[in-house]
């Protein structure tokens, strides 16, 4: 029997990715639950709008009687859980949505999840699982020597990550407690295509392309590891199908660099693509204010999933990068509109700093 898969944030950057992935190459079909907030973008879901095998439902997940109905009408085989607030910096500006999504929200899908499992019977109760997507900066920052491995403590250092870290214990506490199969996965510092163009890497080369001031926080030697974001979907997909039931994985691209030198490398890039003299697009660097409470370092192992399911990356940073930043010289016309109406590429997260 075919798959059906009750997608929660699937208009953000790796839902939508994630549901691309699923409708092209598997025969399941998605409901995808999203709230529609600033960073989701329905035309990211373009190819796939008009397939019968995808439903959007415009809900938000805090609200249980519309989850209750759709969970009912659409009898899900299992929940990927990826609805969230995720931007470090508005999480500096404004915690309340994040608690509220991240940490309510996930409350009510599982319980909704749980009451609607014990429903269940034979082996779609079995089969039934729910799989939350976190990140590794719930470990907090690691020094040169560490790599977090899924034993590792949690040590969340901003709202967004603290948040992130109540949603993990949250569904660790479902799982002890009333069964629900799930499965936590963390994984490293997503990019690729269809990104909204606040985070390091859709914001450099939009930045660049305008030829505006590229802010770099503190000496930009922040470091992070870096997962194309179809590596991760292929990833979720591997948990899904094969991942054990109440476990933890740790997903990383074994990609790491500083934020300055991924500046510099998207800046090279462009340089090349539109035939400017070298070092032009790196001028417009500037180092600014850092980040309060900025992590320094994230490192995951991510050995057991690649032990245990044989998951491994499939692009090279490198190669990985180049093609992102073609996707958005290509792509104007997907980010151009988010730049108008949602989001102008100013600095955020600045709003609790001394002097303001
Ligand atoms: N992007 C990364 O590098 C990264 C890394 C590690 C973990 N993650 C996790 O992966 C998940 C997806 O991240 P993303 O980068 O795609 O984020 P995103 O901001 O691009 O998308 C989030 C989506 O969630 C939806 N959403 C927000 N609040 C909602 C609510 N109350 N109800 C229903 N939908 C709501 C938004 O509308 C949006 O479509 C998040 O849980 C995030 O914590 C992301």
């Amino acid at each position: 029997m075919s798959e059906r898969f009750l997608i929660t944030g699937g208009a953000g950057f790796i839902g939508s990715a994630l549901i691309r992935r699923v409708l092209a190459g598997t025969d399941a079909s998605v409901v995808n639950v999203d709230k529609l907030t600033y960073s989701a973008t329905k035309t990211s879901l373009a190819t796939v709008s008009g397939s019968p095998r995808y439903v959007l439902k415009k809900i938000d997940i805090r609200n249980r009687v519309a989850l209750n109905r759709i969970f009912d009408e659409f009898r899900p085989t299992a929940v990927i859980h990826l609805a969230a607030e995720t931007h470090v910096d508005r999480s500096i500006d404004g915690p309340s949505p994040f608690i509220q999504t991240n940490v309510v929200g996930t409350c009510v899908v599982l319980e909704v999840a749980t009451t609607y499992r014990q429903a269940l019977a034979g082996t779609e109760r079995e089969r039934f699982r729910l799989l939350h997507v976190s990140t590794d900066e719930v470990f907090g920052s690691q020094d040169i020597n560490t790599c977090a491995d899924e034993a590792s403590p949690y040590n969340p250092s901003s709202p967004y990550s603290a948040s992130k870290a109540a949603s993990d214990h949250l569904v660790r506490a479902w799982g002890m407690t009333y069964g629900l199969p799930v499965i936590v996965s963390r994984c490293s510092n997503n990019y690729g295509p269809f990104q909204f163009p606040e985070k390091l890497i859709p914001l450099t080369i939009i930045r660049a392309l305008s030829g505006s001031s590229i802010g770099i926080y503190g000496k930009g030697d922040q470091r992070r590891d870096w997962l194309h974001v179809e590596d991760h979907c292929d990833a979720l997909m591997a948990l899904l199908n094969a991942g054990r039931i109440g476990d933890t994985y740790n997903v990383g691209g074994g990609a790491e660099s500083a934020n300055v030198d991924v500046a510099r490398a998207i800046c090279r890039i462009l340089d090349k693509q539109l035939a400017k003299p070298p070092g032009t697009h790196e001028a417009l660097i500037k180092f600014v204010e850092d980040r309060p409470g900025h992590d320094w370092r994230y490192a995951v192992d991510s050995e057991k999933i690649r032990r245990e399911l044989g998951w491994r990356p499939r692009w090279t940073f490198e190669s990985g990068l180049k093609a992102t930043v073609l996707w958005y010289l290509e792509n104007r016309n997907w980010w151009e509109p988010l730049l108008k109406n949602r989001y102008q590429g100013e600095r955020l997260g600045r709003s609790f700093l001394p002097g303001l």
